[in-house]
């Protein structure tokens, strides 16, 4: 009988899914296993393949202590395989089947509905990897060097976990998309990643920052809808991820609050009190405020864009079929079916943005959206808290759903952070006010210089407060030997 706590190391994959049981889908994972390590190495963090970096691994799916940290290479990291335990006699919690025992194996007329969704949740865990390699050699310190690699290799085990769901339960068209999914790159020409965001460039570490805490946000969503899936292993492996993409979120948060502390205190230390004077600001060798404020408004607004349409027949069809639940759904108070109730979209109608109240149903998305946004301001405030405590004159905010959209309801239109539509002629004209420019991005890379001493940090973001796994402050975090600091 297999340990459903525990992780099996006995196979060559660590599960908790009684792998070693289970021929098939064992044999088809150790096929794909080299392919994955030959892509880890061809993509993954360049140049520390044979660092020793502390890391945790995830060692049994016990809420009390699922992580064991210790140094390792990150090729020799145990990408496994685990699922939260299976809830006693757990339903089908939304949509037209809601209430009936959730699925224990691919329901035949959502089949390629699943599939989708698994492939393109799946497909964005080694894209972020792939955004994020070249960011090791340009670490601020090892601290953040490890907490990078950390994010790197749970994405990696994230992939793992949806190929798993591919092979075990789609057969040969599962195992092709599992191929697939190690095909694609992120921003190539010919085999793109499948969604904008993933595409795009992480070019320096405010952007990883953001990144962290605004994309991952956005996949922490999606888990959270896939979380309360009717097919049920989908939804036992979704609720074990979102345990790790937590610290993925928390790396995101605490680095952009990291970056506006050692801003405000350079500001004060140099006697500048306005943060527009962004020329004495950057000669003190920080980033200026807002220069932070537009990295944020570009990483928001690309987010935004993966919760895909406001109006979604797509969405309704997840939802009703019980594939793909709302934020929490079983902690929603209604009948979980939604055929008579309406949701309030913010629309483009006429030229001008309107709420209008459109079947709940065609919704799904802009709910989990709204969600999101609600979701996205705690940190956002904690960052604020730090320029009050400090004293600056700032405020980080949101901008508009309507800014700098390439999806849904305001990609056809232009507005500013405020949600004042523009013409084309005045967005080109205004765009570098509110999105990073050439110039803010030659900035910014001019300030990313590897700080690899233990203990010490660049000179443009401040030291945590406590470490990871309580280490104390000059704890080597990553062994990097054998890599050139080109300082
Ligand atoms: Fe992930
Ligand atoms: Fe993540």
């Amino acid at each position: 009988m297999a340990d459903l706590v525990n992780v099996d190391y006995n196979t060559s994959i660590p599960n908790n899914v009684n792998l070693a049981d289970d021929r098939r889908v064992l044999k088809a994972l150790e096929k794909w296993h080299p392919g994955y390590l030959n892509w880890w190495s061809n993509m993954g963090p360049e140049g520390f393949q044979e660092s020793l970096v502390y890391l945790r691994t995830a060692v049994s799916v016990d809420p009390k202590g699922w992580a064991k940290f210790g140094y390792v290479k990150m090729p020799e990291y145990r990408w496994g395989i685990l699922l939260a335990p299976e809830e006693e006699g757990r339903t089908i919690p939304c949509g037209e089947h809601a209430g009936k025992p959730a699925w224990q194996e691919v329901p035949g007329e959502y089949r390629s509905m699943l599939r989708r969704l698994i492939v393109i949740q799946g497909d964005t865990e080694p894209a972020s990897v792939e955004q994020q390699r070249h960011l090791g050699q340009t670490a601020p310190s090892l601290y953040d060097m490890r907490n990078l690699f950390q994010v790197n290799v749970e994405e990696g085990r994230h992939l793992w976990a949806m190929v798993y769901l591919l092979q075990k339960y789609f057969g040969a068209d599962g195992r092709e998309e599992a191929d697939m999914l190690l095909e694609r790159q992120s921003g190539s020409e010919d085999h793109p990643r499948m969604l904008g965001a993933f595409n795009e460039a992480t070019p320096d570490w405010l952007s990883f920052f953001m990144f962290t805490y605004f994309t991952d946000r956005d996949g922490k969503m999606q888990l959270e809808a896939l979380a309360q899936s009717g097919f049920d292993p989908l939804s036992r492996t979704c609720r074990f991820m979102l345990t790790e993409e937590a610290h993925h979120m928390f790396v995101g948060e605490t680095g952009v609050g990291r970056v506006i502390q050692r801003t405000c205190e350079a500001m004060k230390e140099a006697g500048i009190t306005d943060p527009y004077d962004i020329n004495a600001v950057r000669a003190l060798g920080v980033i200026d405020l807002p220069t932070i404020q537009k990295k944020a408004n570009m990483h928001y607004s690309l987010s935004l864009d993966l919760f895909g349409s406001e109006i979604s027949t797509n969405a309704a069809n997840a939802f009703n079929s019980g594939i793909k639940g709302r934020y929490r759904e079983a902690k929603i108070e209604d009948d979980h079916k939604l055929e008579k109730d309406t949701y309030p979209v913010l629309r483009l109608i006429d030229g001008k943005v309107v709420i209008s109240d459109e079947p709940a149903l065609s919704a799904i998305n802009m709910r989990l959206r709204d969600d999101y946004v609600k979701d996205a301001t705690g940190g956002v405030n904690r960052w604020n808290n730090i320029l009050k405590k400090e004293g600056v004159e700032f405020q980080i905010t949101l901008p508009h759903v309507a800014f700098h959209r390439h999806q849904g309801e305001f990609s056809a239109i232009h507005a500013d952070p405020e949600g004042n539509l523009l013409s084309s002629e005045e967005w080109e004209k205004r765009r570098d006010e509110w999105l990073p420019s050439k110039a803010d991005g030659d900035f910014i890379d001019s300030l990313m210089k590897p700080q690899w001493e233990p203990g010490k940090y660049a000179g443009w973001i401040s030291p945590p407060r406590v470490g990871i796994d309580n280490k104390p402050g000059d704890f080597e975090y990553v062994k990097v030997s054998g890599v050139a600091q080109n300082a």
